[in-house]
């Protein structure tokens, strides 16, 4: 794996003792802020005519923005440094709670300060904190479900359990699309599908917005690589944009209403996305109408005027360019105070839009074992299933006389996703020494969740015999007599890096070439982050992709080996044949330009040094646009995953608008099961778009042999395009065919009418 600076991957160093004074002075003074305020007389507090909850969060706002000082509102538009960060610390820092970033309030207005912490798939760095949160399955694990309903669980789990460790802002909600695979955050993110992808944020931020957090939408926009990500310039034009990557966010912004979107650390067509007017002001600001604020990515913030002027709210972590400065350019006539009382009612609305001034955050203890059947329910709506030759799946348990567990470390636990977005495990790294357990930056870290434990409980006649495959011809003698071998292959990611490519690492494809010429009854269970490549695919008896898999993924994945959850998922991103088939066959590597060094460089490169850039040629070409589009055939399509039924689809009808798509669904199998059915258009050649966009789908549930007549509902504006001409979108008149199925590639039903 490349390694790239991460700006929040500091290694932790101890304070210095001059910080420590600071500090104590500090929190006296805080403790005598606070005591001042509950000595407030509370009537007078319940008198305050902005803490009256009937009024609306713009005219409880309002009212705020004309008490504050400039000194107050400036406060809001900035952080104060990041816990566990040495490069990172002010004399406020130690306030945060131990999370990602803190934001002073008003409090002599009444005004609570921001606690944020991350949580992409959980609540990250609660280890650091000596405190317990639940690990999800990873965000693009969890995407296969295809589930707005479980999307709301999950954030509903991740703000709840925010709540109860005091937090009251969450970062997470990632939605760039999974256009560069290699990504090594595509785990965090929602698959490569913009309609999916917005849909399933959307309904994650409202279940997080509901338990009364500032939500967050991120990295807003085409952030899209690691390599390079402080100072990469994305080229791509404003059609291709608007249709891919910023569709997904402005579609999660109109179902979630999100508090906060977090501006990204590259650049886009020229100008950093933490000051690019384009994107903050033009799109978001002024065509989307978004009311919430824009915080800069940790360190993503470059400029004063010029940031201000494009839209962004608040600088994080620090103060070097939203504190004293702004204050000194607001007297100085250079930024309008317009813009700050901009800035501010925007803070201030979202405050009162989340709920976080009327219910206050309290702490309180994590319902662990609530939030463990949450993960194991949550993942097996995820796991998908990509091959069961000669249905070896589910296992038959009362059959099954030996079985060959293999791969690193499945005897100990599951691998998860790190940077950021890391949730710590109970016991801190489950493969490392006791008393070395402590997770660190850019570490795998390994959850306690053992699939060799979990399939030996559920086998108890069974002989479960494991080999870690370091060697993999002792792996393969161990798989040659038993019944069948279950491998566990993973592949990590994380911030801060990207995949040098799509292949497993550490000679895990020789192992199951082998394990798999030795016994065929071989099943490959996957713990990656997103798509691999896989040679072996047709020497396999079945494939299943569980993702990071959470806090209880071990009992999940022995739940579908076994068979007692039928598999529903499918998938939200292509798995390619080969890296070769790419839109970009290799990441550019950064040059000895790009990494020299320089005053007021990001990174040793000045925003005017750089020259590394990325052209998105494929332009809205994303994903399985790309493929369809190039005819590459593909490993497993988008959309696709098998289950232990099977399903006929009939009787296709659509409405002349377009809006209503109704079809008979059959559940033609033995089992209960819930298929995933898919709704794609295919617009007139005149529109110039690639053969074919989901435009809806339904999750229908049917027991064994029962057949329904399924509704899914078309959103007109998800037939159109956008026109740069007339700088908006539109639908060009001509045949659209409507097409249905079980995957991408699998669409057996077809309607064509005139639209215009
Ligand atoms: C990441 C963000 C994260 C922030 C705070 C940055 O490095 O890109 O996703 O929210 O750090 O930890």
């Amino acid at each position: 794996m490349g390694e790239i600076e991460g700006l929040n991957g500091i290694p932790r160093l101890k304070r210095m003792q001059g910080l420590q004074q600071l500090k104590g002075i500090v929190a006296i003074a805080v403790c005598a802020m606070s005591m001042s305020l509950m000595a407030q007389d509370a009537a007078k507090v319940n008198q305050w005519p902005w803490m009256n909850a009937g009024l609306s969060a713009d005219e409880r706002a309002e009212m705020v923005l004309k008490e504050a000082t400039l000194e107050e509102k400036i406060a809001l538009l900035h952080g104060n440094g990041m816990a566990h960060v040495d490069q990172w610390q002010t004399p406020l820092t130690h306030l945060a709670n131990g999370g990602a970033g803190y934001v002073e309030g008003i409090s002599r207005l009444g005004i609570p300060p921001l606690y944020v912490s991350d949580a992409a798939y959980g609540v990250r760095s609660s280890g650091d904190n000596g405190r317990y949160s639940t690990a999800l399955p990873s965000n693009a694990g969890a995407a296969s479900s295809w589930d707005p309903e479980a999307a709301f669980e999950y954030g509903a789990l991740i703000g709840r359990e925010l709540r109860a460790q005091g937090f009251n802002m969450s970062l997470g909600g990632g939605v760039n699309l999974a256009r560069e695979p290699r990504n090594g955050r595509t785990f965090e993110y929602l698959g490569e599908d913009p309609i999916l992808a917005g849909t399933l944020v959307g309904n994650l931020m409202k279940g997080v917005q509901a338990q009364h957090i500032v939500g967050d939408i991120k990295h807003y926009a085409l952030n899209d690589q690691e390599t390079g990500r402080n100072i990469v310039n994305v080229v791509i034009s404003k059609r291709a944009m608007q249709e891919s990557d910023l569709l997904a966010f402005h579609i999660g912004l109109q179902i979630s209403d999100a508090a906060a979107v977090m501006c990204s650390y590259n650049r886009a067509n020229g100008d950093y996305a933490c000051e690019n007017p384009y994107l903050l002001k033009e799109v978001l600001k002024g065509e989307w109408k978004f009311k919430g604020f824009v915080l800069s990515d940790w360190g993503g913030t470059h400029s004063t005027a010029k940031a201000s002027a494009a839209g962004l709210d608040q600088e994080q972590p620090m103060a070097e360019f939203f504190g004293p400065a702004l204050k000194a350019a607001v007297e100085a006539g250079k930024v309008p105070m317009a813009e700050i009382d901009d800035h501010a009612r925007r803070v201030l609305r979202s405050e009162f839009a989340s709920g976080i001034v009327d219910y206050p955050v309290q702490k309180s203890v994590v319902d662990a074992e609530g939030g463990l059947d949450i993960a194991q329910r949550l993942e097996e709506q995820s796991i998908v299933l990509l091959r069961n030759e000669k249905s070896i799946l589910p296992l038959d348990a009362k059959q099954l006389r030996t079985v060959a567990v293999i791969g690193p470390h499945a005897d100990v636990g599951m691998i998860s996703g790190g940077g950021s977005a890391q949730v710590d495990p109970p016991i801190g790294n489950a493969i490392a020494a006791p008393g070395t357990r402590a997770t660190t930056w850019q570490q795998q870290i390994w959850f306690p969740t053992s699939p060799l434990k979990a399939l030996r409980a559920k086998l108890p006649n069974a002989k479960v015999e494991f080999d870690s495959g370091e060697n993999p011809a002792s792996a393969a003698a161990l798989a040659k007599g038993a019944d069948v071998a279950i491998i566990f292959a993973h592949q990590w990611e994380s911030e801060g890096m990207d995949l040098p490519s799509l292949s497993l690492p550490d000679n895990q494809d020789a192992l199951i070439e082998q394990v798999a010429a030795a016994n065929p009854r071989t099943i490959v269970v996957l713990e990656t982050g997103g798509p691999v490549t896989m040679p072996w695919a047709d020497k396999v008896g079945g494939i299943l992709e569980a993702w990071y898999a959470g806090s209880r993924g071990h009992v999940a994945v022995a739940n579908i080996l076994l068979g007692e959850v039928n598999p529903t998922a499918k998938l939200a991103v292509t798995f390619p044949k080969s890296e070769q088939d790419l839109p970009r066959p290799a990441i550019a590597p950064l040059s000895a330009d790009d990494i020299g060094q320089g005053s007021g460089a990001v990174n040793g490169v000045t925003h005017e040094e750089s020259k590394y850039s990325v052209h998105y040629d494929e332009g809205l070409k994303v994903g399985y646009k790309w493929y369809d589009a190039e005819k590459k055939p593909v490993l497993f399509p988008f959309g696709y995953g098998l289950s232990y039924t099977s399903y006929a689809y009939s009787d296709l009808k659509v409405s002349p608008d377009g809006r209503t798509v109704t079809f008979t669904l059959k559940n033609t199998g033995k089992r209960a099961g819930a298929e995933i059915a898919e709704v794609y258009a295919m617009l007139p050649a005149a529109a110039d778009e690639p053969p074919k966009r989901l435009v809806g789908w339904a999750k229908v549930k049917l027991a064994a042999g029962e057949s329904r007549s399924v509704k899914v509902d078309v959103n007109p504006n998800y037939l159109q395009i956008f026109n740069e001409q007339k700088n908006g979108w539109l639908t060009v008149p001509g045949d659209y065919t409507f097409a249905v199925g079980g995957s991408s590639q699998d669409l057996p039903l077809k309607h064509t009418l005139f639209l215009q």
